[in-house]
């Protein structure tokens, strides 16, 4: 955009502010406790440098002061970043205080948007806040839209033929240091259209390697329901074991173990299915398994390559002691009474 329209002017400030908050992380006493939890965590310096990581110091002007000695306070420009809050008339306080800044980008390697991660061992501070604080929607913030780290993913991704999509900021920096450069991250929320809309210009294949939590088993489903409708992707699942996310993997098994299963470890999307609908489920009580059964031959009514079909029934059959032939017309059922 033009530099003198709103927009223009909303990039040039976040590119200052980015570059003060990375200024003030990484060469400065006030970002040295910052700096230490995430050497602590394993994040590398080169990713701190990749990423544009940064620190908000804890006092409340610091931004707004850096920004008027750089010719940068154009009050209604302040105002629609996001990046104050006015609680008096005109009166402007930083909206991010003491927290680990990571950028947030366009596809064009713009900074549009923080998120703000505590970090403190204070555990009021934590019970107050949530983990992590966000720039609001603005001119240049359309939250549907941003997938993180899609700008320096996007070579890879095409590349690859592939991509990751992880929940975290955290999990996607990791697999970076581990290699896996494909990786975005879709930011705790479930995926959107705009989003979808986004991938489908650089590939067809999508690995979805969420949180292994309940709420990540939760938002693979959602976005399973939502990439089957809407599209042609063909989709993959990495369900971490143990509760564990992509970030903590890594940390607890190393490198090599956390490429060897988003290598080996995938289930299409039917065989994540028939493990997501086991949760809460005691498959040895009579009436809970023919529960099971039937939710899986819902979902299978929606798989429409016939050869699929029938390798699942098959695999139904044989785990429950059935015949596949009745297991075909229990389903046929389905298929009429969702029409
Ligand atoms: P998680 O709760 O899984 O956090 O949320 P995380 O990524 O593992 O963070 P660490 O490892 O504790 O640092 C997944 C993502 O959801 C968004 C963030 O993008 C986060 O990375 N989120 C989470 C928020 O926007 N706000 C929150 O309060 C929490
Ligand atoms: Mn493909
Ligand atoms: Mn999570
Ligand atoms: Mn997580
Ligand atoms: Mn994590």
């Amino acid at each position: 955009p033009n530099a003198d329209s709103t927009k223009g002017k909303l990039l040039a400030v976040y590119e200052k502010a980015q570059l003060f908050y990375h200024h003030i992380l990484v060469n400065t006493k006030a970002g040295e406790e910052a700096l230490n939890y995430l050497i602590d965590r394993g994040i590398t310096e080169e990713s701190i440098e990749t990423f544009k990581i940064g620190f908000s110091p804890p006092k409340r002007e610091a931004l707004k002061m850096y920004l008027e000695n750089e010719n940068l306070s154009e009050t209604d420009i302040l105002k629609k970043s996001g990046l104050f809050s006015d609680r008096d008339d005109d009166k402007f306080y930083d909206r991010f205080t003491n927290r680990i800044l990571f950028p947030i980008m366009d596809a064009k390697g713009h900074t549009v948007a923080f998120s703000g991660r505590v970090f403190l061992e204070n555990k009021d501070d934590q019970r107050r806040t949530a983990k992590y604080m966000n720039s609001p929607e603005t001119e240049i913030f359309n939250k549907r839209r941003i997938l993180f780290n899609y700008d320096k993913a996007r070579p890879n991704i095409r590349r690859e033929q592939e991509v990751f999509l992880f929940e975290g900021f955290m999990d996607v920096i990791s697999a970076w240091q581990a290699g896996i450069k494909n990786g975005l991250a879709t930011m705790g929320t479930s995926l959107t259209e705009e989003q979808v809309h986004t991938l489908d210009k650089v590939t067809d294949h999508v690995v979805i390697a969420y949180d292994g939590d309940s709420a990540g088993l939760e938002a693979i489903k959602r976005a399973t329901e939502f990439i089957t409708e809407e599209t042609h992707f063909s989709i993959e699942i990495a369900a971490f074991p143990e509760k564990m996310d992509p970030d903590d993997f890594i940390q607890s098994k190393g490198i090599d173990a956390f490429k060897d299963f988003l290598s080996h470890g995938r289930d299409t999307l039917m065989s994540f299915l028939m493990k997501y609908h086991k949760q809460d489920i005691n498959l040895s009580n009579e009436s809970d398994r023919l529960k099971y059964i039937d939710k899986v031959l819902d979902e299978l009514t929606r798989v429409t390559s016939a050869v699929e079909r029938e390798m699942y029934l098959n695999q139904l059959a044989e785990n429950f002691d059935l015949s596949t032939e009745s297991l075909k017309e229990q389903m046929h059922g389905h298929i009429v009474s969702n029409q």
